[in-house]
């Protein structure tokens, strides 16, 4: 672990490492410093075709680097330091290897102390990815950097656990109707309450692949791949006890996890082994925010699998835990 002036004193030579951000943990490094960024994308071993979300203090210096419209002064008004990514036109000013070659640029002015800090001290923006390898579970807390990435874990500073525990909301106010490329804590209803109009989504992977097919890319946002955020203990979704019980899948060596405290009671009548709830009452913050950590955790046990049984509709933030849970279950 390093102390926060440690970390301005590596940023600022070009280094790249690991900070607290009230949505995950990010792998961050000067986003105008060319090298620095190719070092970020080789640490995650990330494709480089895959976008990078670059962090400011300010609306004001966001404004630096990309274009902001009505929509985007609207919702950093009501949202911004917070967990909500704004994908822009570009300034020339933010390197191509930042956005992928991208004309658009993904601007975050995040909530967390530690991080606002040390931007204000560099006065210079962050490009940060979420701090795991590429299409592994992001970190919550700073102890899991060290477990995911092992003897090549990056210099850290621990901010405790992330509050939110999801990666932030991405909507696209580039083109066309404001879309949301990847949802989190900042709720559909929250966005278009916030812009007096409706807000557009990439509903289903078949559009998925339809957006991509069409502009020869991988994916509209990357972080939108089938497979992603995913445990190395292969993982299976249920959202009832019953569609669980009636799967037959569970075998010795297997661990259960489950949404709330109420569907690990109706476990233990079933006479199957305790399980691992996510919240007491099923409240969907709570959820997010322990989602990531157990399944970190979990995996750190070398289970034969992880049954999860989620039970809420795929609304509002259930949506943002939903989505990741099919993106982390591989069957
Ligand atoms: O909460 C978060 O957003 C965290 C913390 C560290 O800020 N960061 C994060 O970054 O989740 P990352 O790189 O893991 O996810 C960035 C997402 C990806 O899905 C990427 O494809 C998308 O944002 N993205 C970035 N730039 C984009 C662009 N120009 N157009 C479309 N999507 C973009
Ligand atoms: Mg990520």
């Amino acid at each position: 672990m390093i102390t926060l002036d440690d970390a301005v004193a590596r940023l600022t030579k070009g280094d790249v490492v690991a900070l607290p951000t009230e949505t995950v943990y990010g792998l961050a490094g000067l986003a105008l410093n060319i090298e620095t960024v190719k070092k970020i994308f080789t640490i995650k071993g990330r494709p480089a075709t895959n976008p990078l979300i670059v962090h400011t203090s300010s609306l004001e210096k966001a404004e630096e680097l990309c274009e902001i419209n009505d929509w985007a002064n609207k919702i950093a008004s009501q949202f911004w330091p917070g967990p909500i990514s704004m994908v822009l036109p570009k300034k020339d000013i933010v390197p191509n290897i930042v956005t992928a070659g991208n004309e658009t640029v993904a601007i975050r002015v995040p909530q967390h102390p530690v991080f606002l800090e040390i931007l204000k001290k560099l006065e210079q923006p962050l490009a940060a990815p979420s701090a795991n390898p590429s299409n592994r579970t992001s970190p919550t807390e700073a102890k899991h950097i060290k477990e995911l990435f092992e003897e090549n874990s990056p210099p850290t500073v621990d901010g405790g656990k992330a509050e939110v525990g999801l990666e932030s909301t991405v909507i696209d106010l580039s083109a066309g109707t404001p879309t949301i490329l990847r949802p989190g804590m900042i709720t559909r209803t929250e966005l278009a309450n916030c812009l007096g109009m409706d807000v557009g989504t990439l509903k289903s992977k078949t559009q998925y692949k339809q957006v991509g097919k069409d502009t020869q890319s991988s994916a509209p946002s990357p972080g939108m791949q089938p497979i992603h955020y995913a445990p190395k203990t292969p993982l299976n979704l249920y959202h009832s006890v019953g569609e669980f019980w009636d799967s037959q899948n569970f075998d010795t060596g297997d661990v259960i996890i489950v949404s709330e405290e109420k569907i690990a009671e109706e476990i233990r009548a079933k006479g199957l082994p305790d399980s691992t709830y996510l919240s007491a009452d099923g409240c969907p913050h709570e959820i997010a925010q322990n989602l990531y950590s157990t399944l970190i955790e979990q995996d750190a046990q070398k289970a034969n699998r992880m049954h999860l049984i989620f039970s809420g509709a795929s609304t509002g933030v259930n949506w943002a835990i939903l989505d990741r849970l099919r993106r982390a279950a591989r069957t």
